[in-house]
């Protein structure tokens, strides 16, 4: 059993660091995040009773497991991953999920084709500090045209400043706030959450 499991292990590892290697900036992490980021990054998860839960960068689904934790449905998890390979290996483990191989500026046309308008809450760890801001604006305006009005986006970086500005969040009639920090990730880590109005 032990052998079975430190397979797996090795099995995550070997797929997490050959799509590193050959796609650095677009995966923008050395390490998938922890668990304390997890828990950060789904806080405003906990109690949630409807909607959708989209998740933007999910990878092998580090932060997957802390949104499963939250007790939110499989079925209403939609996990948006650009690298195909891990989207596969997510396709796999998350059998009843909504997963998609594809990029997060495409979230809109995707979702509605499956008849989803609207999602609850999104998690996103998409590197956008390292993202040209053509791209990035486009999956802003993407993320929130899709998120409830009283929805929350948490953003996950490894800077102190929110990634998202002021300026583009204005835009949108959005605020950022730090929500929380955490040296049990490599590197420390801080979360942001973004909600609608002026803080
Ligand atoms: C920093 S990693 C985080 C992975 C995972 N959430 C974790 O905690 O280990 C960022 C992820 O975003 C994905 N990604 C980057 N750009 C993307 C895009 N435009 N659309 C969808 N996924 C993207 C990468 O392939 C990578 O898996």
């Amino acid at each position: 059993m032990k052998n079975i499991i430190k397979m797996d292990e090795f099995m995550h590892q070997n797929i997490w660091y050959k799509n590193l290697l050959a796609n650095p900036t677009e995966i923008g992490a050395l390490f998938p995040f922890g668990a304390e980021t997890g828990k950060l990054m789904t806080a405003h998860l906990e109690g949630m009773d409807e909607g959708y839960i989209l998740e933007l960068g999910s990878g092998m689904g580090a932060i997957t497991e802390c949104i499963l934790q939250r007790q939110v449905p499989e079925d209403k998890l939609i996990l948006i991953e650009k690298n195909k390979n891990f989207a596969d290996y997510l396709s796999h483990k998350y059998k009843n999920a909504n997963v998609f191989a594809e990029d997060a500026a495409n979230a809109k046309t995707l979702l509605e084709a499956q008849g989803i308008c609207e999602v609850r809450h999104i998690v996103c760890s998409l590197p956008f500090v390292i993202m040209q801001q053509e791209q990035q604006l486009s999956i802003l305006d993407v993320i929130f045209k899709l998120l409830h009005p009283q929805g929350c986006v948490s953003i996950v970086t490894y800077f102190i400043r929110c990634p998202i500005s002021k300026k583009v969040l204005d835009q949108y009639n959005k605020s950022s706030e730090l929500f929380g920090f955490t040296m049990k990730n490599i590197p420390p880590a801080y979360v942001y959450q973004i909600k609608s109005g002026q803080r």
